[in-house]
């Protein structure tokens, strides 16, 4: 039989590209998503894809009894976690929103785990876990240091409390640390979708490039860096989406060395501000209207991520290049 697969968040940008992933897999998916940050006719563009319609339940895991209700009526063999607020910004604004959605909806999940005696939980991370690391490529040991953002401190919060919970209740627990997520799938069914204005640097580059926008801000131009501006890891959003499976098929397979592990998934190679509005300029044609300004508060300077670790032990690599990746972003805004 096939096993099945519980994706909260399911619907949104990471977690859509992930149940592709699993259903193409041969996993039977479930998804439950609160629709706060995703559309409900994800569901037919996933459907339209793979030609498998996932199962779909809409509620909030805050709410603890309807949690309990979902897991009655459905029996899952591992869960993979997207579902939390993701905007750094906002995340200034309001922290308690943001502690109380992404914190009490994980220990809820991992109470229910605890209480029915479930196991396979991958949870959705970020390398903003590093802060601005003292060694570049970032290992998994490299230091967690302080980050600035409540978004961020809930990151490394949900990591402690799922080291806990694996060493004390002997459970399985995979924590995928994503450098910069971009682009969409290659059938440009399924994106990101905007949800008021765009703080990424991506879509705000789509955005500028078909009129929606002005110009592009470009943050910082007095980095200490190959052309002065900042460097990231951007990964392709179906990469991404492989390493999740791959990651689940170590815990199903008991393959896992420790109840709690940690993977970084980028790409390796970190490329400026600069270098990435040149390569869209490249494969779109469209020159970009773009102005260097002030630094963003909070911003680091350099992030890229060593690989090593999740190509050896997921037997999983990064395919999509920079190039490929702007590609599908640019299709996908044109299809917007
Ligand atoms: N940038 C600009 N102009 C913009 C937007 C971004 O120059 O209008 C620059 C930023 O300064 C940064 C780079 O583009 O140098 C990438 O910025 P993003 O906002 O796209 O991504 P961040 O690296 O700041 O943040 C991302 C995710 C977070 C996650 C973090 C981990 O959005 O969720 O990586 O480091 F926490």
């Amino acid at each position: 039989m096939e096993q099945k697969i519980l994706v909260t968040g399911g619907l949104g940008y990471i977690g859509s590209h992930t149940v592709v992933a699993l259903q193409e897999e041969g996993y039977d998916v479930v998804i439950i998503d609160n629709l706060s940050n995703s559309s409900e006719d994800f569901l037919d563009r996933i459907t339209a894809i793979t030609g498998i319609r996932p199962e779909f339940e809409k509620f909030d895991l805050t709410d603890k009894n309807r949690a309990r209700m979902f897991f009655d009526q459905y029996s899952i063999d591992g869960l993979i976690h997207f579902a939390a607020f993701k905007s750094v910004g906002e995340s200034v604004e309001r922290p308690l929103t943001y502690y109380y959605n992404n914190l009490f909806s994980l220990i809820g999940l991992l109470q229910i785990f605890q209480e029915r005696g479930l196991d396979h939980f991958i949870f959705s991370s970020s390398c903003t876990v590093y802060g601005q690391a003292d060694e570049l490529p970032i290992k998994e040991s490299s230091p967690v240091k302080s980050t600035e953002s409540p978004y961020g401190k809930t990151k490394q919060m949900s990591e402690e409390i799922l080291k806990d919970y694996a060493s004390s209740y002997d459970k399985k627990v995979i924590s995928l640390r994503y450098f910069n997520p971009i682009g969409a799938h290659p059938s440009v069914r399924i994106g990101e979708l905007p949800l008021g204005t765009p703080q990424n640097l991506v879509p705000l580059i789509t955005r500028t490039a078909i009129g929606k926008s002005e110009e592009l801000l470009i943050f910082g131009g007095d980095y200490p860096t190959s052309d002065g501006t900042a460097v990231r890891d951007y990964i392709h959003v179906c990469d991404l989406a492989r390493a999740h499976v791959s990651a689940l098929k170590r815990l199903l397979e008991s393959r896992n060395k420790t109840g709690f592990e940690v993977f970084n998934l980028g790409t390796g190679k970190g490329y400026s501000v600069l270098e990435v509005v040149k390569t869209f300029e490249n494969i779109s044609g469209v020159k970009l209207n773009f102005r260097i300004i002030e630094r963003r508060r909070g911003d680091i300077i350099a992030v890229y991520a060593d690989t090593q670790l999740a190509n050896e032990t997921l037997r999983w690599q990064a395919k999509f290049s920079l190039s490929e990746a702007l590609r599908t972003a640019w299709l996908w805004e044109k299809r917007l």
